[in-house]
């Protein structure tokens, strides 16, 4: 039998994400026959009390995606249970290890990371760390370089790194993984891809939620190590690797890890050219009033609630590009994209003005709140005016398989396709150590710059898209942020 346990089973994380995503996978028929998937947590509940507060969590998410199926979540209950442990402690993981008997077991730790290191060493004592175990760790591991290590040896301790699974739940959205298709399943892009034709890249990830209650872990990681140390820095690595010779986790990790060593490292006397901290101040959101950071908080807090950063990648095919991120909480839009920005035409035959200008050639992944990838040409203005003129249009790359007017299939929640991988023990789309080790190392750098050149957070309106240097950031260099009417 094949289990898979969510120790924190009752937690925030499993009951709006993992159980769900695990409910979709069985109404999809896509469940292993015969799992066991066991909630383990500390408060003392019964198997079914525990089954009756999944479903309270799952049945409205599935209702809400007109997805509700009784026969599929009968299936899914019969493979649910529950035991109450102490998951640092080895003694209380044994009846656990007695449930699960000497099949294959994910287990995932849906639990504060300040436990992993106990948690993986009560384990290993207890038999769920031997070789048919895997461990799905969540983010944040560590709160920098050192922090992530110590905690990654204790890992490392109880299992070797082909059983570990370390979470960025970026990977495991579709339009990503879609990203790795139209670079190597196409022959088109990638000649395109380098700094020849490419002028730079821009990755923006906006939210318009604040932080909110979530303030006692936030204030410790702002948007820095927060957002920008994995999920933007993941999309950065699959933009810009080298082709992996094929889809296996490490040639493709191979490739992700090179990317990183290459990042220019961001000094002190660089940091205020190259990077923007912002924090929200108080506000008002569709006519709402909406409080600041500081007045969530508490008290005042120089963490920074938006990042910009310019990233220089060292190598052949990068050199001269820059690539500029940029995340915030209460931005203008809640909007998750990558924008390759193509250079101009080296000289334009249609002039300047009347005819409409030239605008130069974008490719816009679009990850949230819209799934696709589109690219801008230039065209001509149907007509019969003697002198051509041009205009702009998009061509969208998701129409197509199912036709244009079909309904687009149900957006997947990222961790289905994630657990599953994990479950198969595929770790393509999970972050190598080393990957990790390079993210933060570079991250570790960017927050020392901002240290030792005293950069404090710039007050911005909630609604904006951060403060005014976030937008000098790219017009210094005669660019500007991509806008959703381009
Ligand atoms: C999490 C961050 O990793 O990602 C959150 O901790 C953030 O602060 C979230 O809100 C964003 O995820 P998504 O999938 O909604 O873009």
């Amino acid at each position: 039998m094949a289990a898979l346990v969510l120790f924190g089973g009752g937690g925030d994380l499993a009951m709006r994400m993992l159980l769900p995503s695990l409910y979709f996978l069985e109404r999809d028929g896509l469940m292993a026959e015969g799992l066991k998937i066991i909630g383990a947590a500390r408060s003392e509940e019964t198997a079914e009390e525990y089954v009756a507060k999944v479903r309270e969590a799952v049945q409205p998410r599935a209702e809400a995606a007109d997805a509700w199926d009784a026969e599929a979540w009968s299936r899914l209950e019969a493979r649910l249970d529950y035991l109450a442990v102490d998951a640092t402690d080895a003694e209380s993981l044994k009846p656990l290890k007695a449930k699960v008997g000497d099949g294959e077991v994910t287990s995932f730790l849906a639990v504060s990371p300040s436990l992993y290191a106990r948690i993986v060493k009560a384990m290993k004592a207890a038999g769920l760390a031997e070789r048919n175990c895997r461990i799905v760790l969540e983010k944040p591991v560590g709160r920098d370089l050192a922090s992530f290590l110590e905690i990654d040896d204790a890992v490392a301790e109880a299992f070797r790194e082909d059983q570990v699974f370390r979470i960025d739940h970026y990977l495991g959205k579709e339009t990503v993984q879609n990203l790795i298709a139209l670079r190597f399943g196409n022959v088109v892009f990638e000649p395109l891809w380098n700094n020849l034709i490419v002028d730079h890249v821009q990755i923006t990830v906006g939210e318009t939620v604040g932080v909110g209650d979530r303030w006692p872990y936030y204030d410790e990681y702002g948007a820095l190590k927060d957002m920008l140390q994995n999920h933007m820095l993941q999309l950065l690595c699959l933009v810009a690797m080298e082709p992996p010779s094929d889809l296996d986790p490490d040639s493709v990790r191979n490739e992700k890890v090179k990317v990183l060593r290459s990042l220019r490292r961001i000094t002190p006397e660089e940091a205020e050219r190259v990077t923007v901290r912002g924090q929200y101040v108080a506000g008002e959101v569709d006519g709402k009033p909406v409080k600041g950071y500081d007045e969530e908080r508490g008290e005042p807090s120089d963490t920074e609630t938006f990042v910009a950063i310019r990233a220089d990648i060292d190598n052949w095919r990068w050199a001269g590009v820059p690539f500029f991120m940029r995340t915030g909480k209460r931005m203008a839009e809640k909007r998750t994209e990558i924008v390759i920005q193509f250079k101009a035409v080296p000289h334009s035959i249609f002039g300047h003005g009347e005819r409409g200008q030239v605008q130069d050639n974008r490719l816009i992944i679009e990850l949230q709140p819209d799934e696709d990838i589109s690219l801008s040409v230039m065209n001509k203005k149907p007509g019969l005016e003697q002198r051509m003129k041009l205009q702009p249009i998009k061509m969208s790359l998701s129409w197509g398989v199912d036709g244009k007017d079909a309904p687009p299939p149900r957006r997947r929640i990222a961790y289905e396709r994630l657990l599953l991988d994990a479950m198969n023990g595929d770790s393509t789309l999970f972050v190598r150590r080393d990957e990790a080790e390079q993210a933060w190392r570079w991250v570790d750098e960017v927050a020392e710059a901002w240290t030792g050149a005293d950069i404090k957070t710039e007050d911005y309106q909630p609604g904006s898209w951060g403060p005014e240097s976030a937008d000098l950031l790219l017009s210094r260099t005669g660019r500007q942020w991509n806008t959703r009417n381009d």
